[in-house]
């Protein structure tokens, strides 16, 4: 279980790290390059850091988010540029009256004096872009609002740094231009080239990690831009993974409750505009008639039904099933092609039920040195670009399960436990309850469980639906009167 665990968990490492006695090093930033891609639910803000280290010896890097922009990251790493694998880092906790927040990345190896790094910090923002206006017509544009703030902030010096916002088109509404910067600069504070607004450069920025450079020289921005597909939203999904040995089959149901975070309809909907906007291929950027999934490969029995019944206007292109090995994590999926029984307007929610079958033996490893079976489930359904309020994921062992034991790929706002009784269960079966809130196209990881299944477990349910079926036949004998007498001295 620890192999699974060291290499899936950036926490794990966090937790590790959390041990060692917290220092601050000195550095200088040479250079702070921050990239924003704006978009829709989910903006990704990538920060490149060149450090120089003012001591020797360095080991630790600190790096500060404001307030807000902490309150919305929801995914966070840290890297050395042009490599793989990722840091681990140590959140300060928080400082709720300074306005910023402290993370530790701890460095590969210790820096010498003078030594230089580039240091990548990749964030998903969740809910940072709004609609504005917040209401629109049908036939209007969609347009989005992006706030943060102007400098990227550190507790250490900074010799030069700038911002780029980047949009999906050109088409920019506003973009704030700040003003009183003649300290950093002497040229036009921003400017705008295609669809990127650079902020900066900016030089010679004190340590601005401190509340006095936060209420002194910090200030907003915000950028408002066209945005033409549809803010994708799924306020909440309940995932059920059942693991079966008995038909050597795992279950996975989820019920999806879809939003369109887009501007809210002003006015009616019109279903003749809506056809005539699909017929010439404008659709409008607010409206979703359909969205793909990405589902597992090799599954079978697909079914999608919302409260009405099935839904039969979808689209499933299975991929094969993956290589049967836990570690190599295949970027083969099956694409769900789903259409709603509506078209989704801003503001409109769609719940729907989504199900499959795979095969046990595509997620699950007998371990004979300790006699535990490993089963891996996804922690979610991805749909690309969207945001996932709040997911439960229930994973429910077969019947008798004991030794039940898991990992995470990230730490859970909760986990708890239950019992689950289903037919033709006698004892009933464990099961584990993990919540999760906000996740990403980046949270794409596995829930990992181990448990024992006894052998008298294993015969629980044979033994449970022999019984079931001499109770039938009893039954049928009874209807038909039939004379089981027919060897009576056989019998007797
Ligand atoms: C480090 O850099 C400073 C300033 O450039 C220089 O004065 C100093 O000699 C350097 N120290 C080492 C050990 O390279
Ligand atoms: C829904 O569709 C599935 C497969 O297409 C079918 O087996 C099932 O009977 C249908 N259910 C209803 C309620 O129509
Ligand atoms: C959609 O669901 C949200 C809560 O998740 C609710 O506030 C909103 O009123 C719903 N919208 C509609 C149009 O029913
Ligand atoms: C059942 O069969 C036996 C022997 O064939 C016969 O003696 C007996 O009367 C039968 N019983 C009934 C209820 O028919």
């Amino acid at each position: 279980m620890l192999r699974l665990t060291g290499s899936l968990s950036l926490v794990f490492l966090t937790l590790l790290s959390s041990t060692h006695a917290h220092h601050s090093y000195s550095f200088e930033n040479t250079a702070i390059v921050r990239q924003v891609e704006l978009a829709g639910s989910l903006v990704q803000v990538v920060t490149t850091y060149a450090v120089k280290a003012l001591e020797k010896n360095a080991k630790a890097y600190t790096i500060a988010l404001s307030s807000n922009d902490k309150e919305k990251t929801s995914w966070l790493e840290a890297k050395v540029k042009g490599q793989q694998q990722a840091l681990p880092v140590r959140d300060h906790g928080k400082e709720p009256t300074n306005g910023y927040h402290l993370i530790d990345v701890e460095l590969p190896k210790p820096l010498g004096l003078n030594e230089t790094l580039n240091i990548v910090l990749e964030t998903i923002q969740t809910h940072a872009a709004k609609p504005w206006p917040a209401s629109a017509s049908q036939n209007d544009e969609q347009s989005l609002l992006f706030k943060t703030d102007l400098f990227v902030i550190s507790p250490y010096q900074t010799l030069v740094q700038r911002s780029k916002l980047r949009s999906p088109t050109p088409r920019i509404v506003e973009f704030t231009e700040p003003k009183d910067l003649e300290a950093f600069t002497l040229d036009t504070p921003a400017t705008k080239s295609g669809a990127t607004i650079t902020y900066g450069p900016f030089n010679n920025i004190p340590p601005s990690a401190d509340e006095d450079f936060l209420s002194k020289t910090q200030q907003p921005i915000s950028v408002q831009y066209m945005y033409d597909h549809p803010v994708l939203e799924v306020s909440s999904l309940k995932r059920a993974a059942e693991i079966s040995h008995w038909g050597s089959n795992l279950n996975i149901q989820d019920e999806i409750r879809l939003r369109n975070g887009g501007p809210e309809l002003k006015g009616h909907f019109s279903r003749l505009d809506h056809q005539a906007q699909a017929f010439y291929k404008r659709p409008s950027p607010h409206v979703l008639p359909a969205l793909s999934l990405h589902l597992p490969a090799g599954i079978r029995n697909t079914y999608f039904y919302d409260i009405i019944g099935n839904v039969s206007t979808s689209h499933l292109r299975v991929a094969p099933a993956p290589p049967k090995s836990l570690k190599s994590r295949t970027p083969q999926y099956s694409v769900l092609d789903l259409r709603p029984r509506y078209p989704l307007l801003g503001g409109w929610n769609y719940t729907f039920t989504l199900g499959w079958d795979s095969d046990l033996s595509d997620s699950a490893v007998y371990d004979s040195k300790s006699g535990k079976y490993i089963v891996k489930v996804p922690v979610m359904t991805l749909i690309p670009g969207a945001v996932v309020n709040q997911a439960e994921v229930t994973v429910i062992l077969p019947e008798g399960a004991t030794d039940v034991d898991f990992s995470l790929p990230w730490p859970a706002v909760s986990t708890s436990s239950s019992t689950v009784t289903t037919y033709l269960d006698t004892t009933g079966r464990p099961a584990l309850t993990f919540v999760y809130e906000r996740l990403t196209t980046r949270h794409d990881g596995d829930i990992y469980v181990s448990y024992k299944v006894p052998l008298s477990a294993h015969l629980k349910k044979p033994t449970a639906v022999a019984t079931a079926f001499m109770g039938l036949f009893v039954l049928t004998l009874i209807g038909r009167r039939i004379n089981l007498s027919l060897h009576p001295s056989k019998t007797a």
